[in-house]
């Protein structure tokens, strides 16, 4: 059986959110309108027209919650400041509450004795950003930088553990390409600027961390999945290949100096030709200290010619019959391991954590308990091939649980569970779960 010891005495045990996910108070105490405030208003956009006015009110219960992440043993507690509640503008007038919540925020870790992790970037760009066309603007860098550089300089004495931003890939893929994510835009030519724009800020805003936060830790983190082709044919595999350049390569390669991954995929050519990103080669380099990783499931992708620029095509875990949870992910420890190894295996890249793990789950409360078992199984066997690669020699030195309690899982709105903590929408109400207990067992006791 697994046990947090095996990990080492030094390894770094935590627990993730993201403003926007939990906050609520969308539209008080000063804060201004993030892109998911004016997303979630707009009809169908997100699962039965769930907004964050409310989500899971940690704005007003963060004592409560942490005390709960100290409860169940954690140390770390990851969460992310809302750009628009320091700057309800983007950029220009600086909201003082919005500053004082962060410091109390801090100041509540600090005296529970949990380290806090910021993430400068989760999703929520403020809308009057976007309204200039938001990452597909080269103006969103000048405004992300005074951005960090306001709260390093606020926060900085205080936190030395930073995330530049959260999953690039996700965002501006999810929101700029596909549009099912805020802002909603499609195409690829928001996508390429608004890649272009992300891997600039990536590289921009750990500079300016360094330059302001003495002794700063940063880190910044990246989506990642093991991609399995679907058969051995070159087709299978030469479409694997675009996919992973895609989900995998495609802003990491940057920040170790190695350009985008054009050599893999022709389409990515032709994007450094047309936005003439080798120019920035030397920019868009960082030595991060600490690398995030955040793995769900693997992706198996075969060949489909039909599919455009890409043409290749996801076969879901349902339709293979294998294991899956709630958002219909594969459960696949062995592709966890994998895709440590991939990561793992970049000269520059000398530390990784664990910046989120966990699964979704209908959970149900049943006589005040919830019997989340297969949510146990799937830690149980995340954290055993996460004890692998360590034990071979990666130099992984912590992992974080997504997430504290169930929360806004964006465009499904409250319908899908990630929590180790049960919440009830309409009371606040939290519950710990049986994986809640779990966790505090193996981190304890
Ligand atoms: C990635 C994101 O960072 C987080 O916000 C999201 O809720 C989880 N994965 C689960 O989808």
């Amino acid at each position: 059986m697994i046990k947090s010891t095996d990990f080492g005495p030094d390894f770094l045990w935590g627990i993730a959110t993201a403003a926007a996910q939990i906050e609520g108070a969308s539209n008080q105490y000063g804060k201004g309108l993030s892109i998911w405030d004016s997303f979630s208003a707009r009809s169908g956009k997100i699962k039965k027209g769930s907004t964050l006015h409310v989500a899971c009110d940690f704005y007003h219960k963060y004592k409560e919650d942490i005390a709960l992440v100290k409860l169940l043993g954690f140390k770390v507690f990851r969460f992310s400041i809302a750009w628009s509640r320091i700057l309800p503008n983007g950029t220009g007038e600086i909201n003082p509450q919005g500053l004082r919540f962060y410091h109390e925020v801090i100041d509540e870790c600090l005296k529970n004795d949990i380290i806090p992790y910021i993430t400068l970037y989760h999703w929520d760009l403020p809308q009057a950003l976007e309204n200039d066309g938001g990452w597909t603007s080269f103006s969103i860098n000048f405004a992300f930088n005074s951005f960090v550089r306001i709260c390093a300089n606020e926060y900085g004495d205080k936190v030395k553990n930073w995330i530049v931003l959260n999953e690039p890939f996700g965002f501006t893929s999810l929101g700029y390409m596909l549009g099912i994510h805020a802002p909603g835009k499609t195409g690829l030519s928001n996508f390429f600027s608004a890649v272009l724009h992300t891997a600039l800020a990536q590289a921009d805003g750990a500079n300016i961390l360094r330059a302001e936060v003495s002794h700063a830790n940063i880190g910044t983190t990246y989506s990642c999945s093991e991609i399995i082709p679907f058969t051995q044919s070159d087709n299978d595999i030469l479409a694997a290949k675009r996919v992973d350049c895609l989900m995998n390569r495609l802003f990491i390669e940057p920040a170790q100096g190695l350009g985008f991954p054009t050599a893999d995929w022709d389409v990515l050519e032709k994007f450094q030709i047309e936005y003439g990103t080798w120019r920035h080669k030397e920019r868009l380099k960082f030595d991060f200290d600490f690398i995030g990783l955040q793995n769900y499931f693997p992706l198996t992708i075969k060949y489909n010619a039909f599919i455009p620029v890409i043409q290749a095509w996801e076969v879901k875990a349902k339709s293979r019959k294998k294991p899956h949870t709630a958002m219909g992910w594969e459960i696949n420890e062995n592709s966890f391991y994998n895709i440590i190894k991939q990561f793992a295996s970049y000269p520059n890249v000398k530390n990784i954590i664990i910046t989120e793990n966990g699964a979704a789950y209908h959970d149900k409360i049943v006589d005040g308990k919830i019997e989340d078992v297969e949510r146990i199984e799937y830690f149980k066997l995340y954290l055993t091939a996460l004890l692998r690669a360590k034990n071979e020699g990666v130099n992984i030195t912590g992992y974080m649980a997504w997430t504290l309690m169930d929360n806004f899982e964006w465009a499904e709105g409250f319908t899908t569970r990630f929590g180790l903590v049960y919440n009830d929408f309409k009371t606040q109400h939290r519950t710990i779960k049986d994986s809640g207990y779990w966790w505090q067992q193996f981190l304890i006791k």
